[in-house]
C-alpha cells in the first residue's frame, strides 16, 4: 500500500478531469427504473436498533419510533433481519413460526404499523427469509421427531442412518459452519443435518411440501404488504446427490483469516475473488436456481416490483450473477467487495468484475461494506493487519486504530455511495460505530463462540444495541436503560443526538453523500476511471455522470484539479487543497 509514485502537490501539474483519458466500466441506463436498481437499503437489526417497551431488546415499535431517523438519513428501503417466532438459538435465524412476530418484538399488528409508517416516508420494506433450515421448535421438526425413521414427517428435513458399527458414526463428514458436527444424533439412533446449529435442522429442498410451503409463506408477507425478502442461505438450499464426504472447511465468512488486502493483491485474480466463496456439496448446487425461477414468477404476480436478494457467499462473481438472471432473483449481496481490503488495486478490480458479471445478466450490482455476520467496517479498516479478516475480536486480539478505522471507513463509503448500483448501510454505520471488541466472554450469546468452544469470538460484537443518546442510561437505547449486550463507552462520542446537526460528522456526511447520491441520479449512472492519477496506483478515481469520485489509500496526498468544485469529503483536505491519505472526495465533474 505504499504510494510508488507520491503525487503531491507543489510543482507537480494539477489534473483536470475533462482532459482526462477514461475507460468505461459501466454504462448508466434510464430504461429499467425498478426501485431496486438503484436503492440504498438499511439493514435494521431489530434486537439491536432501538427498544420501545425497555426490556433491553429492540423491537418493532423501537423501529417504527425511530422511522424518521432512516427517512431523514434518505434511504430508499429497510431490510429487517428476522423477527418470527423462534427460541433466538441463532437471534431468530432458526424460525419456528414464519406467519408470525416473536413477542420478544411486538405483534404483527406492530409490524403492519412498522411497514405502513415506512411507506408512508417513501420507504420500502423487505423482510428476511430463512428458508434453509427451520428451528428445531418448529412443528414440523417436532412431528419429524415424534415420528420413526422413514416416515413422511421425517422426509421433510435431512434424517439419515450413521455410518460404522451400530450407525455410530455421522452420515458424512460434514463441518457445521458455526463449529462441531453437522449432524446431530436423535434417541432412535438416526442423524440430522445442521449446517448451523444443531437447534436448525436443514430442510430437504427436494420435497415438494417443502417447496409449497414456502411459496405460501411469500405469499402471506406479500400479501401484508412487503416490498421483499432477502433469503437466507441462499446458495445452501440444495445438496449434492448422496451427500458425499467433503473435506473443505466452511465458515461464516468463507477464507476467514485468509491473507487477503496488502498482501494477497498482486496476485489478486481479474475475476475479483477474495476467498468470500462457500464452495462444496451443500452450496451453489444448479438445483437451487429452479426455486428461484418459482419464487421470481410468485413474485411477479404482486403489482409494485417486489425483490428478492441473495445472501449466497459464492465466488467468482460471474459464479454469483447466475442467481440474479432475468428470471431469477433480483440482487445478490457482493461480499467479493465487502471482503476486499484497503487496497486501490483490488477494489478496482473487483469493482470490475461486479459490473462485468452482472451487466452480463442485466442485473444491478449491490455494494456493501458491513452486516451482523462481519466486523464493523471502521474496525476492520482499523485493524493493524488488514490481511485478517477475524469472526469477531476478542480484547486479547490485536485492537484497531480507531481514528485511522474510521476515516478509512468514511473514505469507504464515500467510494461505495459513488457507483452505480445498489448500496446496504448497516444500522449503525452512518454513526461511524466502531465493532465492541472487548465483549466479555460471559455475555457473549453468538451459537458460533459456543460451538467453537471459544475459539472464535462470534458476531456479537457488530451487533450491540445502537446509542441514539449520549447521556441517557443505555445511551438512549430503550426507555429503561436495559441493553442485552454491554455498550462500550466509546459509544457516547457516536450517539445519533451528538452528530445531529454538526458538520462534518459521520451522520452529516451519510445524509449528505445519501441526498447527493439521490439528486445526481448516481445509482443509475456509468462508471468510468480516470487515468489522471494514472501514477498514483493508490488513487481510485472515477466518473458517474455529474460527480467525480477520488479515493485516496496512499500514504501520500494527492494533488486535485485547480478550481475543482468540493461537493463532498469524507474528511478535511489539507490545507494546500491536496487530498490527504485515506480520504475520498466528489467533485463537480
Ligand atoms: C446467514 C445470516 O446472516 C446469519 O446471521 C445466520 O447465522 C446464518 N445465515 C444462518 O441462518
Ligand atoms: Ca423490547
Amino acid at each position: 500500500m505504499t504510494t510508488t509514485q507520491p503525487t503531491t502537490t507543489a510543482g507537480s501539474p494539477r489534473p483536470g478531469p475533462d482532459a482526462a483519458a477514461r475507460s468505461v466500466v459501466h454504462v448508466g441506463s434510464d430504461a429499467a427504473r425498478e426501485w431496486w436498481r438503484d436503492a440504498v437499503i438499511y439493514q435494521v437489526y431489530p434486537r439491536s436498533f432501538a427498544d420501545g417497551n425497555g426490556d433491553g431488546i429492540g423491537d418493532l415499535p423501537g423501529v417504527t419510533a425511530h422511522l424518521d431517523h432512516l427517512r431523514r438519513l434518505g434511504v430508499d428501503a429497510i431490510w429487517l433481519s428476522p423477527f418470527y417466532r423462534s427460541p433466538q438459538n441463532d437471534a431468530g435465524y432458526d424460525v419456528a413460526d414464519y406467519r408470525d412476530v416473536d413477542p420478544l418484538f411486538g405483534t404483527l399488528a406492530d409490524f403492519d404499523e412498522m411497514l405502513a409508517g415506512a411507506h408512508e416516508r417513501g420507504m420500502r420494506v423487505v423482510v428476511d427469509l430463512v428458508p434453509n433450515h427451520t428451528s428445531d421448535q418448529h412443528e414440523w421438526f417436532a412431528a419429524a421427531l415424534a415420528a420413526a425413521p422413514g416416515s413422511p414427517e421425517r422426509a421433510r428435513y435431512l434424517f439419515r442412518d450413521g455410518r460404522g458399527p451400530g450407525g455410530d458414526e455421522p452420515p458424512n463428514n460434514w463441518q457445521s459452519i458455526f463449529g462441531g458436527p453437522a449432524w446431530t444424533r436423535v434417541e432412535d439412533g438416526q442423524w440430522y443435518l445442521h449446517l448451523f446449529d444443531s437447534t436448525q435442522p436443514d430442510l430437504d429442498w427436494t420435497h415438494p411440501e417443502v417447496r409449497a410451503e414456502f411459496e405460501a409463506v411469500l405469499r402471506f408477507w406479500l400479501d401484508r404488504g412487503v416490498d421483499g425478502f432477502r433469503v437466507d442461505v441462499a446458495h445452501g438450499m440444495v445438496k449434492a446427490d448422496g451427500l458425499p464426504d467433503w473435506d473443505g472447511h466452511v465458515e461464516m465468512v468463507a477464507g476467514a483469516g485468509d491473507a487477503t488486502g496488502d498482501d494477497a493483491a498482486p496476485g489478486a485474480p481479474e475475476d475479483g475473488s477474495t476467498g468470500a466463496g462457500n464452495s462444496g456439496p451443500m452450496f451453489d448446487q444448479d438445483g437451487v436456481h429452479e426455486i428461484y425461477r418459482d419464487w421470481h414468477r410468485v413474485l411477479a404476480a404482486y403489482e409494485g416490483d417486489r425483490a428478492l436478494v441473495a445472501e449466497a457467499w459464492v465466488e467468482p462473481l460471474s459464479r454469483l450473477a447466475r442467481y440474479v438472471r432475468p428470471d431469477e432473483m433480483h440482487q445478490a449481496f457482493n461480499f467479493s467487495f465487502l471482503t476486499t481490503g484497503w487496497d486501490a488495486a483490488a477494489l478496482r478490480r473487483v469493482i470490475e468484475a461486479s459490473y462485468r458479471a452482472n451487466d452480463a445478466v442485466g442485473a444491478p450490482t449491490t455494494w456493501v461494506l458491513s452486516n451482523h455476520d462481519v466486523v464493523r467496517h471502521p474496525s476492520r479498516l482499523g485493524l493493524p493487519d488488514l490481511g485478517v479478516r477475524p469472526n469477531g475480536l476478542f480484547a486479547t486480539d490485536p485492537q484497531p486504530d480507531e481514528e485511522l478505522g474510521l476515516r478509512r471507513a468514511r473514505a469507504a463509503t464515500l467510494l461505495m455511495l459513488a457507483l452505480p448500483g445498489s448500496a446496504y448501510l448497516y444500522q449503525g454505520e452512518e454513526l461511524g460505530l466502531p465493532e465492541h471488541t472487548t465483549l466479555p466472554a460471559e455475555v457473549r450469546q453468538d451459537p458460533a463462540f459456543f460451538r467453537t468452544e471459544g475459539a472464535e469470538a462470534g458476531r456479537d460484537g457488530c451487533r450491540v444495541p445502537l446509542p441514539w443518546t449520549a447521556d441517557a442510561p443505555g445511551f438512549g437505547f430503550g426507555p429503561t436503560g436495559a441493553t442485552w449486550l454491554p455498550q462500550p463507552e466509546s459509544f457516547a462520542r457516536y450517539a445519533a443526538d451528538v452528530q445531529d446537526g454538526v458538520p462534518g460528522s459521520t451522520l452529516e456526511l451519510y445524509r449528505a453523500a445519501l441526498a447527493t447520491r439521490r439528486t445526481e441520479e448516481l445509482g443509475h449512472g456509468g462508471l468510468a476511471w480516470l487515468d489522471v492519477w494514472a501514477d498514483s496506483p493508490d488513487v481510485i478515481a472515477g466518473r458517474n455522470r455529474g460527480v467525480t469520485v477520488v479515493a485516496n489509500l496512499g500514504a501520500s496526498p494527492v494533488a486535485l484539479p485547480d478550481g475543482a468544485e468540493v461537493l463532498l469529503a469524507s474528511g478535511p483536505l489539507a490545507a494546500d487543497g491536496t487530498l490527504p491519505a485515506d480520504t475520498t472526495v466528489w467533485l463537480r465533474a
